[in-house]
């Protein structure tokens, strides 16, 4: 499973890069107006750490203007992955763009049929919002369990599962398990992946121990 990380804050994306397990970005406005940047040059600047897709979102939800700023995005740098919402403008834009050989991540999906036409569009990443979908009492992991049944049955389909809205490491595991090709995650998020108590009292015992041999490897 690949690992994004969906912020657009460049320590956070510098410190999960360097872990060397980072695979992509996803950002959006919302993370976009949190960051207090200037849009085009972050997403440069996100695109020159890391090698993987960074997904760009087009502001406009009318065709021709979404068209303009798709070209725009794509033009910042060749791992740009054009964002676009699971509209029937967004979904045109993104058959133009997948037909040109763009990557396009399409956002805001909250049904399998939507899903469905996605793929149809030749988008190279869905999002389907889990956590939005457990807001609101929906499963979403089940939607999750939906998308990849159906990709599945059609081994044409190139669309990658894009588990988005992730909250916690079990929306991680929970998708791994059916098989989900990314997810998008808070940095905070892909922390906790690491966390077992165990662990930490497992390596307390060994550092106790080793210091008993009064030994040194280096
Ligand atoms: O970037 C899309 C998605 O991951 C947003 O998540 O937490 O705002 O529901 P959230």
């Amino acid at each position: 499973m690949k690992f994004f990380v969906d912020t657009a804050d460049l320590d956070d994306i510098k410190d999960l890069a360097d872990t060397g397990l980072l695979d992509g970005v996803t950002t959006n406005p919302s993370l976009i107006a949190k960051s207090g940047k200037q849009f085009i040059p972050l997403i440069k600047e996100i695109c020159d750490i890391v090698p993987g897709p960074v997904s760009a979102e087009v502001a406009a939800t009318d065709y021709e203007t979404m068209r303009k700023e798709a070209d725009v995005l794509r033009n910042i740098a060749d791992n740009v992955a054009v964002k676009v919402p699971l509209t029937p403008a967004g979904l045109k834009v993104c058959k133009e763009l997948s037909d040109e050989g763009t990557m396009v991540n399409v956002t805001l999906c909250f049904s399998a049929a939507q899903a469905l036409l996605a793929a149809k569009a030749g988008a190279a990443f869905i999002s389907p919002f889990v956590g939005r979908l457990d807001d609101i009492s929906f499963n979403g992991l089940e939607l999750i369990a939906d998308i990849c049944t159906i990709y599945d049955n059609y081994a044409y389909f190139d669309t990658e599962v894009l588990v988005a809205s992730v909250r916690n490491p079990l929306h991680i595991i929970e998708s791994a398990k059916m098989g989900a090709h990314v997810a998008t995650c808070p940095a905070s998020v892909i922390r906790q992946l690491y966390n077992h108590p165990l662990t930490d009292k497992g390596l307390a015992a060994f550092v106790e121990d080793w210091k008993k041999t009064g030994q040194s490897i280096l």
